[in-house]
């Protein structure tokens, strides 16, 4: 009787170490992060990575001639997109005057501009596009907006 007991516990032993040494079928849970995309927009949802080249697109030949390739502007006339806080301030209102320009006296990290900005794209998908990629360069890092948030914004016809 004794004996059969310490055989029975044998065998489950035995089983056990097959069992949890044998199957490696399943992938360890490092191997599943390891697959996330690269590159300075691997933490962005894959729709706002899409619209990137986009908004790198539309940056080069509209708005460097005025926000210059830093994105820094020109003091006192031009203000920078590169750690604005007037613009990182509201992110809903930078989409809105990049497709309905601007005309105000504005405040961007403490110089005031009072020249005026044309309307410079003519849809909420090249507004978003050119913001995200904005958002996401020269030194800034911080988040995206959606085509979702913008539905409010008002597209004003344009002067002929
Ligand atoms: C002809 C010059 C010019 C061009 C081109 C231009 N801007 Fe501007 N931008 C300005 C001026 C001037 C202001 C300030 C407007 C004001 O005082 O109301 C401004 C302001 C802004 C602001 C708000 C201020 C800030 O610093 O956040 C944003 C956002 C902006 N521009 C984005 C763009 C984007 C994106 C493009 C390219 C699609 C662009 N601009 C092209 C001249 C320009």
């Amino acid at each position: 009787m004794k004996r059969t007991t310490i055989f029975l516990i044998s065998l489950f032993a035995i089983t056990l170490i097959m069992t949890s040494c044998g199957g490696g079928s399943q992938p360890a849970a490092a191997d599943q992060s390891a697959v996330k995309a690269a590159g300075p927009y691997a933490d962005l949802p894959a729709d706002i990575q899409a619209m990137m080249p986009r908004g790198e697109e539309i940056y080069k030949t509209k708005c460097t001639v005025c926000h210059q390739v830093t994105g820094l502007g020109i003091e006192n006339v031009f203000p920078p997109l590169s750690k604005a806080d007037y613009l990182l301030a509201d992110k809903v209102r930078a989409v809105a005057q990049t497709l309905n320009g601007s005309k105000l006296d504005m405040t961007v990290n403490g110089k005031v501009f009072t020249q005026e900005m044309v309307p410079q794209v003519d849809t909420k998908e090249d507004a978003v596009a050119i913001i995200n990629y904005v958002l996401n360069n020269f030194g800034n890092k911080n988040g995206f907006v959606t085509l979702a948030e913008v539905q409010g914004v008002e597209i004003k016809p344009r002067k002929k």
